[in-house]
């Protein structure tokens, strides 16, 4: 009776597992099938086509970032799909695929919320929704996935609190990462209740109250992060029992308190202690040089006080030793014993002090630091004596700060062996003697002290300052070395307050992407720099107290400046009215006397009718007087080219081979340097096309300076050059006049796809060429050029002629240039002309309309342009 019951009972559980497995499996396939579609259908974006194979055509298990499993393998396991920008949202569908164990969806673009649905994945171990768009609280229901391992919801945007039945049903968690989101409420007290956690990381929230005393559970716990939050209250006790943590970082909240002096003997692996930003105080705590592994400390921004412990030395490990901004001491020589210890810490590699209360001498021990510190201050503390000059052996440094102390003293010679500086401040002190010019920096800032002499040139010309020199109140003297235009990287000179004489060097404008500019109160004179139109970047510019003269230049209005200080200097003449001008606020223009005009706000007395500005010649004489200039320059044009033509071909063949020889050294550019220099041919780097080809603007080492060219890739599709193009164009470098265009090198090559390849590297001039002076088109330019005036006309004029004669008479060799034109005349900084031009035999075949006349047209089109440009360089 028994057993019948038994085997019946058996019979029937065997029945029903196995219909039900039968029912289940017949549907799986669908299942599993449309909530993979259902979740395809919530995508709306998918630039990559990640989902273009899920199709009918393949079965679903087939599809990329699925994968079933071996047991059931109609069963979705894994859905993997990180980093594939996928847009939308997630679909409920997924809680359907109730086999799935790993849901990585990381680094996508996925909006919306979490599914609540997902709490139904029981067997979810790893779910990874990472760098998305999420929004919305992070479901409770999460907690019953009680298989969860993994779970990174790091960088969304997720709100609300951390659920506590997250910390407390999730006994299997060993990866909790919900940094950078925006949830608010307290750690959980649950949080002891993940005894399995390896890492929790919880930073960059903005999480509140205090951390629960219940973390000292966590017996496996390495990783602790909190940084970035609005965390309160003390570090509890138990927190110091967990012998497994590596990594501590409690920075940047409102934690306080005192450490207990031997609390850290518990943390044998401890690597990381970022305490910084907080509102500790009290000692720091002897026992800390007791964590045997301990590498990287930042107790910066606290309130601790007292000596550091000289016993810091014990920890061989240390590379990184933030205290700076605490009250920290040192009243007596010994407690500046932990500089003598530390020289056995040999991977030291940042040592910050600074913003303490460390009063006295720094021993010279600390020139015995490791060889490998790249970054030292000891600023802003009541140091005294003057700066050890041992520090010079610590060559790997890149920053050093000694400023704001009372080191007096002189600057060390030996510090030209600092190669690797980048950042020196010796600023607010009280040294004195000369700066020694041995220096290698991008910010150099030795104001507020009392050093004398001129500025060396070495160090005011290296291309290696980018970001700035401060100098100012100082007692320098002579004048601006010219070398100034080599900082072509730096952002801000300061000079001020200082003694330098004599006037701003017209090379100022090298300083390319200079901002800020401070030379007040000096004795220096002469007038503004007509260059200083060319420092488009210019923002502040302060030259008050000196005794610069003359007008104050139209140009500086259409300039970026946002700040312009003149006051107190000898400047006359009409003040411009416009840009910076326009307004008190942003111009200071007191203490000029003769200045006059300028924009009503400003109150300046009216120019009088017959301040020589500009003096007006009737407009009658002066047309008839340049037609007749033009139509003789033209002449003699015609009359050159007509003759050049027709000797060119003799002389070609006469003086060529002469010429080669004396032409220096081939430069040998490949087309690897022109590919760097144009940043890969870009297309920004356009400034001029044709059936020539392209010219690219690029930068390159030219004489072993950084200077811009413009390079021009011949089009050999169309024409083809001469097989001797690479000699012909050392007879082009040959020709040198300062107005023709310098040919700075050749280039004959192959390039990336195995093609011929030939380019021609000239000087770039900034400002264009005459014809986009005459006939400016709107498009091109947002700050409209100024127009020309009748002496940049003149003068233009001559330049042209100069270099048409040399070209015939004194050049090299055959140069004809009957293509003269507007768009063949190009200016430099100053509005010096300079001529494109070529000889006629360089391409056999090109017949290039751009280059020589030998075009269709011939001698026509330049004949025709004489006339015609006639009316327009001289209207
Ligand atoms: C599921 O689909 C696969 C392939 O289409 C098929 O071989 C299998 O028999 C299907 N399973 C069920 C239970 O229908
Ligand atoms: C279906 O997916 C396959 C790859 O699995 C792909 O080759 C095919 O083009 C897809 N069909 C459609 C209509 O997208
Ligand atoms: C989940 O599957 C069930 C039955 O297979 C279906 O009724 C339900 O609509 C599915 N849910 C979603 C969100 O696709
Ligand atoms: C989850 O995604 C984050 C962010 O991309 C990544 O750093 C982490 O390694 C991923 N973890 C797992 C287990 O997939
Ligand atoms: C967890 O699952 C149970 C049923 O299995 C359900 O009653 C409960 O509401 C779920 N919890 C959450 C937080 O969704
Ligand atoms: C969580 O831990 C606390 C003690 O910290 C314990 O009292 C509680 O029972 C635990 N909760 C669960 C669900 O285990
Ligand atoms: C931090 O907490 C203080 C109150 O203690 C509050 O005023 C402040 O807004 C909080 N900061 C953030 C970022 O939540
Ligand atoms: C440090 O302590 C001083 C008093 O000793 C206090 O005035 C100051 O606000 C504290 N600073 C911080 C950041 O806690
Ligand atoms: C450096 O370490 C050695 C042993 O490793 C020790 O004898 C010496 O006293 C230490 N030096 C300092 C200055 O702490
Ligand atoms: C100095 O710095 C360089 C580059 O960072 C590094 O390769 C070298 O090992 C460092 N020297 C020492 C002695 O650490």
């Amino acid at each position: 009776m028994k057993r019948v019951y038994l085997l019946s009972t058996h019979l029937l559980v065997l029945g029903l597992v196995s219909s039900s497995f039968v029912a289940e499996s017949a549907n799986d396939n669908e299942t599993d099938m449309s909530a993979l579609m259902s979740f395809k259908s919530f995508i709306t974006g998918d630039p990559l086509r990640a989902l273009s194979s899920w199709n009918s055509s393949h079965h679903h298990c087939e599809w990329q970032g699925v994968i079933c499993g071996r047991r059931h393998p109609e069963r979705v396991t894994a859905l993997v799909l990180p980093a594939q920008q996928l847009s939308g949202h997630i679909s409920l569908s997924l809680a359907n695929l109730t086999f799935l164990k790993k849901l990585d969806l990381r680094q996508n673009r996925l909006i919306g919320s979490i599914p609540e649905d997902l709490g139904r994945l029981s067997r979810l171990k790893l779910l990874n929704l990472s760098l998305n768009s999420l929004h919305g609280r992070i479901p409770s229901s999460l907690s019953n996935c009680s298989n969860l391992e993994f779970l990174h919801l790091k960088d969304n945007s997720l709100q609300g609190t951390i659920p506590p039945s997250l910390t407390q049903y999730c006994r299997h968690l060993k990866f909790l990462s919900l940094k950078g989101n925006r949830l608010l409420g307290s750690i959980p007290e649950s949080l002891g209740n993940l005894t399995n956690a390896v890492t929790i990381d919880l930073s960059h929230n903005t999480v509140s109250g205090s951390i629960p005393s219940s973390l000292g559970e966590l017996q496996f716990l390495q990783f602790f992060y909190i940084i970035g939050n609005n965390v309160t209250g003390k570090i509890p006790h138990s927190i110091y029992n967990i012998s497994s943590m590596i990594n501590l970082e409690l920075g940047d909240n409102k934690l306080e308190g005192i450490l207990p002096p031997e609390i850290f003997n518990g943390f044998s692996n401890l690597k990381k202690l970022y305490l910084w930003g907080n509102y500790f105080k009290g000692q720091i705590p002897v026992s800390l040089s007791n964590c045997s592994s301990l590498a990287h400390i930042d107790l910066q921004f606290n309130n601790f006080t007292g000596p550091l412990p000289s016993s810091i030395g014990k920890l061989k490990s240390l590379y990184w030793l933030a205290v700076n901004s605490n009250q920290l001491e040192a009243n007596k020589p010994r407690d500046w014993g932990f500089i003598d210890s530390m020289t056995n810490c040999t991977n030291l590699q940042l040592f910050d002090i600074s913003n303490n209360r460390l009063r006295g001498v720094i021993p010279n021990t600390i020139a015995n630091f490791s060889a490998s510190i790249y970054y030292l201050r000891v600023s802003a503390n009541p140091i005294s004596g003057s700066i050890p000059k041992g520090i010079a052996a610590l060559t790997n440094l890149t920053t050093l700060g000694i400023d704001q102390t009372f080191l007096g003293g002189i600057i060390p010679k030996e510090f030209g062996r600092l190669q690797n500086l980048q950042l020196l401040s010796l600023s607010n002190n009280m040294m004195v003697g000369e700066v020694p010019a041995t220096l290698a920096l991008a910010v150099f800032d030795i104001s507020n002290n009392n050093l004398v002499g001129a500025i060396p040139k070495e160090i005011i010309s290296l291309p290696s300052l980018s970001i700035g020199i401060n100098f100012s109140h100082n007692h320098l003297n002579g004048s601006l070395p010219l070398e100034i235009g080599f900082l072509k990287n730096i952002e801000t000179i300061d000079l001020s307050n200082n003694k330098l004489s004599g006037e701003i060097p017209t090379t100022i404008d090298g300083c390319q992407i200079l901002r800020n500019l401070y030379i007040g109160r000096n004795m220096m004179s002469g007038t503004i720099p007509s260059t200083l139109r060319n420092m488009r970047g210019l923002q502040v510019l302060d030259l008050s107290r000196n005794s610069f003269s003359g007008e104050v230049p139209q140009f500086m209005t259409r300039m970026a400046l946002q700040l312009l200080n003149i006051s107190f200097n000898n400047f006359e003449g009409q003040l411009p009215s416009e840009g910076v001008f326009m307004n008190l606020s942003t111009v200071d223009i007191r203490g000029n006397p003769k200045l006059c005009g300028g924009a009503p706000e400003i109150h300046l007395r009216k120019c009088s009718l017959d301040t020589p500005t500009h003096r007006h010649i009737p407009r009658s004489i002066l047309v008839t007087l340049l037609s007749i200039a033009g139509a003789f320059l033209c002449l003699i044009s015609m009359m050159l080219c007509f003759l050049s033509h027709r000797h060119s071909l003799r002389r070609l063949q006469r003086r060529k081979h002469a010429i080669t020889v004396m032409t220096p050294q081939h430069m040998n550019i490949s087309y690897h340097d022109l590919l760097k220099a144009t940043s890969g041919f870009s297309s920004e780097n356009v400034i001029g096309m044709g059936g020539f080809g392209v010219v690219y603007k690029g930068v390159m080492a030219v004489e072993g300076l950084s200077t811009s060219v413009a390079v021009k890739v011949i089009n050999l599709e169309q024409r083809g050059a001469s097989r001797s193009f690479l000699s012909e164009c050392e007879t082009l470098r040959s020709v040198r006049h300062r107005n023709l265009i310098k040919v700075l090198s050749c280039c004959s090559s192959i390039d990336q796809r195995g093609n011929e390849f030939k380019a021609l590297v000239f000087e770039y001039m900034p400002n264009g060429s005459l014809e986009e002076w005459l006939h400016p088109k709107e498009s091109m330019d947002q700050q409209p050029f100024e127009s020309l005036g009748i002496t940049q006309r003149l003068n233009i004029a001559i330049d042209v002629a100069e270099a048409l004669d040399y070209l015939h008479e004194h050049g090299p060799g055959p140069v004809v240039h009957c293509d003269l034109k507007p768009s063949n005349i190009l200016l430099d900084n100053e509005m010096i002309a300079h001529v494109r031009f070529w000889i006629s035999e360089i391409f056999d075949s090109t017949r290039d309309h751009d280059l020589s006349i030998h075009d269709k047209h011939g001698w026509n089109q330049g004949f025709d342009w004489l006339h015609s440009s006639r009316v327009r360089i001289w209207e």
